[in-house]
């Protein structure tokens, strides 16, 4: 009799691992589980027979309920092998479920995968940074006025940013622009300025007529109308019989040329150490041609650029003798002229990556 009872065990076994094998998703396999083994955690109690073939607790339970049939010494034999049957049974299902899963994710990716034969997104066409687009409306200008571009480094001595620009160590000229220093005697360039010194030593003693473009660098509180880091166009011009007219007519042609052909200029008295005597030139403003508003701070005029005649020391520096030559400089920035041409409220837009603002130009 055990011997037909353990059979039975047997080739539901059989069954249950043959079924195991065939089953191809998780839900298949938690069916698989309910059938052979029972609903999981069902409480023993709730499986009937009348539930069919399973109900809750499963074939497996079903065979064992049959244990009743079993002489009172043959049942032992009978629950143990039924309980080794369950637990190879469990164990199956165990080492198939990661197999699933992991079959399953790859079909996933399969479906998912990229398809390579799509074309590719078209990277859109770039286009100039509005910088270097005013940089090059600067250069085209003061090239009609026959200035050469001169490129000078950013990162300087110094003697060249300070000193031989007549601003000695302990100059108070020297807080105004104060910078990034890498050594006591390196530093990133505060302004262009020192490209001045760098264009004379190489020309003389030849006339000079250069722009000097770039980026300089201030110890600043970064503000609406002030970055750490922004350009400056240097000019210079040394030759014989410069006078300050030549700088005020240079600047005014340029102000017309960049801003607009009714500009107005005017020259106010200033200091920079550097240059003797010093002027800060402005223009009428753009917005509301001088009558006063919140961009000109009711003033009527916007600043252009420091300027004057290069001091006789710098010249000095630069190989010139001041008897004989003489020059002017001026030193516009770039940022805040294209600030003002455009309606730029905040220079902060300038190098904030920001594609809505810089595809507007
Ligand atoms: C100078 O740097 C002088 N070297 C200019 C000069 C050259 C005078 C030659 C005489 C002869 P200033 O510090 O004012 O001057 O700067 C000149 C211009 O640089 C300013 O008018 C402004 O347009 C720009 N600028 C200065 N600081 C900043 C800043 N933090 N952010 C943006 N632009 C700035």
């Amino acid at each position: 009799m055990i011997e037909h009872k353990i059979e039975q065990l047997r080739q539901l076994e059989r069954e249950a691992l043959a079924a195991l094998e065939a089953v191809e998703d998780r839900e298949a396999l938690a069916a698989w589980y309910r059938r052979y083994l029972g609903k999981p955690g069902a409480p023993a109690s709730r499986g009937t027979q009348e539930e069919g073939d399973a109900g809750e607790k499963g074939l497996l339970t079903h065979v064992l309920r049959s244990i009743g049939e079993l002489p009172k010494e043959e049942r032992p034999a009978f629950g143990q092998a039924a309980n080794e049957v369950k637990i190879r049974l469990e164990a199956a299902h165990e080492t198939r479920a990661p197999a699933l899963r992991q079959a399953e994710m790859e079909r996933e990716l399969e479906r998912g995968a990229l398809d390579v034969t799509l074309p590719g997104r078209p990277a859109g066409p770039g286009h100039l940074h509005i910088t270097t687009q005013t940089l090059r409306q600067i250069y085209d200008i003061f090239a009609e006025m026959g200035f050469q571009v001169y490129e000078a480094p950013e990162v300087e001595t110094d003697e060249l940013n300070f000193g031989l620009l007549n601003m000695p160590p302990h100059h108070p000229a020297r807080d105004m622009w104060d910078t990034f220093w890498a050594s006591d005697e390196v530093l990133l360039r505060t302004h262009t300025s020192p490209g001045q010194m760098r264009a004379m030593r190489e020309r003389c003693p030849e006339p000079i007529r250069v722009i000097l473009p770039g980026k300089c660098y201030r110890y600043e509180q970064v503000t609406a109308r002030s970055e750490h880091q922004f350009y400056q166009v240097e000019g210079l011009a040394v030759g014989h019989n410069i006078r300050m007219t030549d700088l005020i007519g240079t600047l005014t042609q340029f102000a017309r040329r960049f801003y607009g052909p009714e500009r107005r200029v005017r020259i106010r008295g200033s200091y920079f150490p550097f240059t003797e005597p010093s002027i800060e030139v402005d223009m009428d403003c753009i917005l509301c041609h001088g009558r006063g508003c919140r961009v000109c701070k009711y003033s009527g005029w916007l600043e252009i650029a420091g300027a004057g005649m290069v001091h006789p020391v710098v010249l000095q520096n630069g190989g010139y003798d001041p008897d004989e030559w003489s020059g002017f400089a001026f030193g516009p920035g770039v940022e805040r002229p294209a600030m003002l041409k455009y309606r730029i409220d905040d220079i902060r837009l300038f190098y904030g990556n920001d594609l809505r603002f810089l595809r507007q130009f």
